[in-house]
């Protein structure tokens, strides 16, 4: 697996340190609030799992899974809920965590479907964004490191859903998309 890595884009120490610094901010904009943190699966659940952990606040979390990307490395655009939040988000602070923005046509989706709900508010923390790749308007409200477009995987973030475990974000080499 390690071989196919063409080289390291965020070391663990750097994403840890961010993460921490992330949490820390939202400590402090969200006290006194009632937060729920809602992960979209699979590729948040690393970089969430290690951000609730900094956040220094009572919290609740939940999962929504949605399919856009399938094993292609780009996107086709269509998004579907496959997992839904489990309660009512009425009247509650939604914070949206994702591993990676890229069209923007994920999170787009999301934003609106979870507005229609009446929550107090809905915010973004991404570990990554990739504005190069943006095809609609959408702007984290926090993001851990903007990165430049190219493919990566690593901390969540997957090709053909592998790689995800490793513990930094990295570039593939060519060779590794050849199946
Ligand atoms: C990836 C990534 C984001 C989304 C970003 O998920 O984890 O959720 O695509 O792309 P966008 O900004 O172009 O919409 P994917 O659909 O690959 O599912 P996964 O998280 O299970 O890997
Ligand atoms: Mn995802
Ligand atoms: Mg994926």
């Amino acid at each position: 697996m390690e071989n196919d890595i063409a080289r390291v884009l965020v070391t663990n120490e750097e994403l840890k340190s961010r993460i921490a610094e992330l949490g820390a901010e939202i400590t402090r904009d969200y006290a006194g609030k009632e937060l729920l943190v809602l992960g979209i699966l699979k590729g948040a659940v690393l970089f969430m799992a290690d951000l609730v952990r900094e956040i220094r606040l009572p919290l609740t979390f939940d999962f929504l899974a949605v399919s856009s990307y399938g094993a292609s490395t780009s996107s086709s655009g269509v998004v579907r809920i496959l997992k839904d939040v489990e309660r009512s988000v009425e009247g509650v602070h939604i914070l949206i965590a994702e591993d990676i923005v890229d069209t923007g046509l994920t999170l787009k989706y999301l934003k609106e479907n979870l507005y229609r709900r009446h929550p107090e508010s809905v915010k973004v923390v991404t570990l990554l964004d990739k504005p190069g790749r943006r095809k609609v308007e959408v702007v984290p409200d926090y993001n851990g490191f903007v990165i430049p477009d190219e493919f990566v995987v690593g901390f969540g973030l997957d090709f053909g859903e592998k790689y995800r475990n490793l513990p930094y974000v990295a570039v593939l080499k060519p060779s590794a998309y050849e199946v």
